[in-house]
């Protein structure tokens, strides 16, 4: 074991229980068992040149970077650990694998497993994964498997016969390719990329597919690299700073978007409003699924063109394409709201010749969302296997993401009526 000082052993011994205490708190953590593990596994230990305090904080603790400074590798938040060692209900004697290591999170679910079960952790990265094979016995977590290989490719002498009773995957996804290495029944939690939107999705295997069946939760990870890594097939608009990205669906050309960017938008008003600290991240995968043509939208931050007044602000706006018009998702400030957050109506810029027209669509499908699905917290999703080939051409199966090796489905279901109309207003005295 590292040599540490009793009182250092105590402070963190204390700083850990106060995490947990906050973890419990805010609903992270819900059961005794995981709870347990979290009290019980030395946070600290883990990332030994890293402050104390830091790495008992209820955020991701960076561990490596490439050369422009992005983060290759992290401990990752314990919320987030939380919710989805929570989601993944291991239980005692299972047969678990990690995609994404580290050590800290394996010995959470050595923890959890117990000494009947067994535990596989695996990265790309060797200098990880040496960092893990020395920390995981340092802590009393020799038990647990460490290998190094590209999750894309799992080894098969690393799959259990029947298959892993839980896949916990703590690296961005885009695709799903462990369908087969999970036993029927077991649990698969991944933060998966729905058209650049990144949720942690816990589902349960049935007969060939996996399914979901609790709320989703908004989540960041290190991006995966190697034969998985995601294409953000992102294009920029020729002398505008505006940068379209098809992450999942057809990339179209956009070169010709660049007079109507440049042009005044019309404004299509949705009167439905959302309040200043409300997410409506399920809108934006709502739309994702239902527009053809979907797409988000960025501005160079620090770009000399200012062609968007206002420009997406912190994430990129949904948009859609159409031909050499395009529509994007714009909320306006419309009252200051009791709690001082303010109040904000969503409504549609338009671009180009027939951007009123395709403005018009999205804030038909804003008002689908309000009506049929808004207050949805679980829209349902299902992944099954990719059979044959994808659909040549822009063909568009509404909420159905295309990927390599899965088709991913998301079931929203109705939810009672709420209304709303829009209405569209054309030009610059519309804003
Ligand atoms: C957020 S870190 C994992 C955190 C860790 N589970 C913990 O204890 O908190 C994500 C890891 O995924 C790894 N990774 C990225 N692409 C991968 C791939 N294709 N196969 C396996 N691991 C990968 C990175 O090297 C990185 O160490």
């Amino acid at each position: 074991m590292t040599t540490s000082s009793a009182t250092e052993v105590s402070d963190a011994s204390e700083l850990r229980h106060q995490l947990v205490e906050q973890l419990r708190a805010n609903n992270h953590i819900r059961s005794a068992a995981v709870e347990r593990a979290f009290r019980t596994v030395p946070r600290h230990a883990f990332a030994p040149e890293v402050p104390l305090l830091s790495t008992y904080a209820d955020d991701i603790v960076a561990i490596r970077h490439s050369d422009d400074g992005t983060i290759t590798s992290s401990i990752s938040a314990p919320w987030l650990q939380a919710d989805m060692l929570e989601a993944a209900r291991i239980q005692p004697g299972h047969r678990v694998l990690e995609i994404g290591s580290g050590g800290y999170n394996a010995a959470l679910i050595a923890e959890l497993v117990g000494p009947t079960g067994y535990v596989t952790t695996l990265d790309i990265d060797p200098v990880v994964t040496q960092r893990a094979a020395r920390f995981l016995p340092e802590t009393g977590y020799s038990q647990v498997s460490v290998v190094t290989a590209d999750a894309e490719h799992l080894p098969s002498e690393v799959v259990p016969e029947g298959g892993f009773d839980a896949i916990v995957v703590t690296v961005d996804t885009w695709d799903l390719p462990w369908l087969n290495a999970l036993a029927e029944g077991g649990r698969l939690v991944a933060p998966l990329r729905l058209h650049g939107y990144r949720w942690a999705i816990g589902f349960t295997k049935g007969k060939d597919a996996l399914h979901s069946d609790e709320p989703l939760v908004v989540c960041g990870f290190v991006a995966m690299q190697g034969a998985g890594a995601w294409n953000p097939n992102r294009h920029t608009v020729h002398g505008t700073g505006v940068h379209l990205s098809w992450e999942d669906g057809t990339p179209l050309s956009v070169d010709q978007l660049a007079p109507a960017l440049t042009g005044q938008p019309t404004v299509t008003r949705t009167g439905i409003t959302v309040g200043g600290q409300e997410p409506f991240d399920l809108l934006t995968l709502y739309l994702a699924g239902a527009l053809p043509g979907f797409c988000r939208l960025a501005v160079d931050p620090d770009g000399d063109h200012q062609v968007l007044n206002p420009p997406p602000q912190h994430w990129p706006a949904a948009a859609i394409v159409r031909g050499a018009s395009l529509a994007r998702l714009a909320h306006e400030r419309i009252a200051d709201g009791d709690d001082g957050k303010g109040r904000y109506e969503f409504v549609v810029h338009g671009y180009g010749d027939h951007g009123h027209l395709v403005a018009r669509e999205m804030a038909q499908h804003v008002e689908i969302w309000q009506r049929n699905h808004r207050g949805a917290r679980c829209p349902f999703i299902s992944a099954r296997p990719a059979v044959g080939r994808a659909p040549a051409g822009p063909a568009h199966e509404p909420h159905v993401f295309a990927k390599k090796h899965t088709r991913i489905t998301v079931d929203w279901p109705i939810m009672p009526a709420r209304t709303a109309r829009a209405t569209v207003l054309e030009g610059s005295d519309a804003r």
